[in-house]
């Protein structure tokens, strides 16, 4: 291992932008659908590997909510949510922030309880045995109508106190954040927090829309915002922080090449950029796999990977004590580099 490999491994990571559907590996997905009886579409783990090319966002929805139908019982969920732990943990990841997708479940008549309890028992868990504290955030898929967010709030409102926030992925061109205004204003009128997907394949004007007109807490992706010099100025005043996710952004051509991705540029203009893994089980890697890769691609240096670990850790909605422990891991990280 590089020493930058080692100074990656050793520093204490924030994930911030991570689909729990999404780290479903297909070695567990096949065990899970034998015992629940299912038969997926393909014969084994390599052919359903094989189908993880994607030329788009939506190629990858395509097969990430077909992945996500064979999970049925609560202990599925809890199953799907401590493997994604345990694997965390050897990246010594210290605090994560985890989406689920409530609709893609409700739709297969999943109760909303089966789903929130088997993660939430996963997640308590982890906090307690592995030391990885976490917030849970409620996602709404935006291909879907507002209507169908607000009766997910709906369902929600017996566990709000372990909803953190509330996010929106999915398909993103044609669903602007303007389309969810009046539910995420309900959803902040109850005190959670609020995150929106934009700028992924979405344009500039979708950033723009998730600050004036949703007053998110943060943006997820958020790359397309370098397109717009004003936008940027914005989120620099503003100390928004951006979850971005280079794997994910080469998976599905969001950059050509890991060598033109901008998370340099994104720095060198003051954005708070963090990087994550999003769909690691798709895209080909966890969080270390992605900094690694990137520090590779356009050569970051430990200044920079120092300072996209803070900007995670700072822009993390852990508790204030811990963030302040995880600073104080960090710089000892640093001290013991140099
Ligand atoms: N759902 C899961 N991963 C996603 C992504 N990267 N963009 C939009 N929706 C998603
Ligand atoms: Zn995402």
């Amino acid at each position: 291992m590089s020493n930058l490999s080692q100074f990656i491994a050793a520093l204490p990571k924030a994930e911030l932008h991570l689909h729990i559907e999404g780290s479903f590996e297909p070695e567990l997905m096949f065990n899970i659908a034998e015992r629940n009886g299912i038969t997926l579409p393909f014969d084994s783990v390599e052919a359903l590997k094989k189908a993880y090319e994607f030329n788009n966002l939506q190629e990858f929805l395509d097969i990430y909510y077909q992945g996500m139908n064979v999970l049925q019982t609560e202990q599925d969920y809890y199953d799907l949510t401590m493997a994604y732990l345990q694997r965390v943990k050897t990246d010594n990841v210290r605090h994560v922030e985890i989406f689920w997708d409530p609709q893609g479940h409700l739709e297969r008549n999943i109760a909303f309880s089966t789903q929130i309890n088997g993660i939430l028992k996963a997640l308590e868990e982890g906090e307690q045995l592995l030391d990885i504290s976490y917030r849970l955030i409620m996602s709404f898929l935006r291909h879907l109508p507002e209507e169908s967010a607000f009766e997910t709030l709906t369902q929600a409102e017996p566990y709000l106190d372990h909803i953190y926030g509330v996010g929106l992925d999915s398909s993103e061109v044609g669903h602007p954040p303007e389309k969810f205004a009046r539910v995420f204003a309900a959803c902040k009128e109850k005190g959670l927090k609020v995150t929106v997907h934009a700028g992924e394949e979405g344009p500039a004007e979708y950033v723009w829309q998730a600050l004036d007109l949703i007053q998110v807490d943060r943006v997820d992706h958020g790359n397309r915002s370098l397109e717009d010099d004003k936008l940027v100025q914005r989120l620099v005043a503003d100390q928004q922080v951006l979850t971005v996710c280079p794997l994910s952004n080469l998976k599905l051509q969001v950059v050509t090449d890991l060598s033109q991705h901008p998370i340099p540029n994104m720095l060198e203009a003051g954005l708070k950029a963090t990087v994550n893994s999003d769909d690691p089980a798709y895209f080909g890697g966890y969080m270390n796999d992605n900094l690694n890769a990137l520090q590779q691609a356009v050569g970051l240096d430990k200044a920079q990977l120092a300072t996209l670990t803070r900007n995670a850790i700072e822009g993390s909605w852990a508790e204030a004590e811990r963030k302040k422990l995880l600073l104080a891991e960090l710089d000892q990280v640093i001290a013991e580099f140099t």
